[in-house]
């Protein structure tokens, strides 16, 4: 049931940029925790300032097209109970692309000692966490909203604050 011919097409493509964020947001993650050896600190954060500047810039162009698709308001008239978790899942847009600023312009401004590489790299980890369980819920909703009902319930937030 979740192959992408059961799915609407626009959500297809919206699982395929999930598929594509994912490997990019696990290739920065190991990244933070397995860094070069032969690099210096300092290269470390201008390698990893690039990356998540990567990041950012595919974020930004997944969530607009989210946002203007009309396939999280299509899901929701087929199935009225998902409007809270869609009105969430808008919320975070935003929220995300701020977080991940946050954390570029702190590892630019940052003397990156060991421990302060130790946190940002914690920082991202909680942040990637976040993104996945909304994709994950993204994911649900194109499945539920267009095919299967999962039983999928958006009563309480995401956990996204609660790490
Ligand atoms: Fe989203
Ligand atoms: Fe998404």
């Amino acid at each position: 049931m979740s192959h992408d011919e059961h799915i609407h097409p626009i959500g297809a493509h919206i699982q395929r940029q999930h598929h594509e964020l994912q490997r990019l947001v696990r290739g920065i993650g190991h990244f933070f925790m397995h860094p070069p050896v032969d690099a210096s600190l300092d290269d470390r954060s201008t390698q990893v300032c690039e990356m998540l500047a990567q990041l950012r810039h595919n974020l930004a162009d997944h969530f607009s097209q989210e946002d203007d698709c009309g396939f999280m308001e299509e899901a929701v008239a087929r199935l009225p109970r998902l409007g809270s978790c869609v009105l969430m899942l808008e919320k975070q847009h935003p929220e995300f692309l701020s977080e991940l600023d946050h954390l570029i312009l702190s590892v630019k401004a940052e003397q990156m000692t060991a421990e302060a590489w130790g946190r940002r790299a914690d920082e991202f980890a909680r942040f990637a966490q976040a993104l996945f369980e909304h994709e994950d819920i993204e994911n649900q909703i194109l499945q539920e909203g267009f095919n299967d009902d999962l039983g999928l319930e958006c009563d309480k937030p995401l956990t996204k604050d609660e790490t």
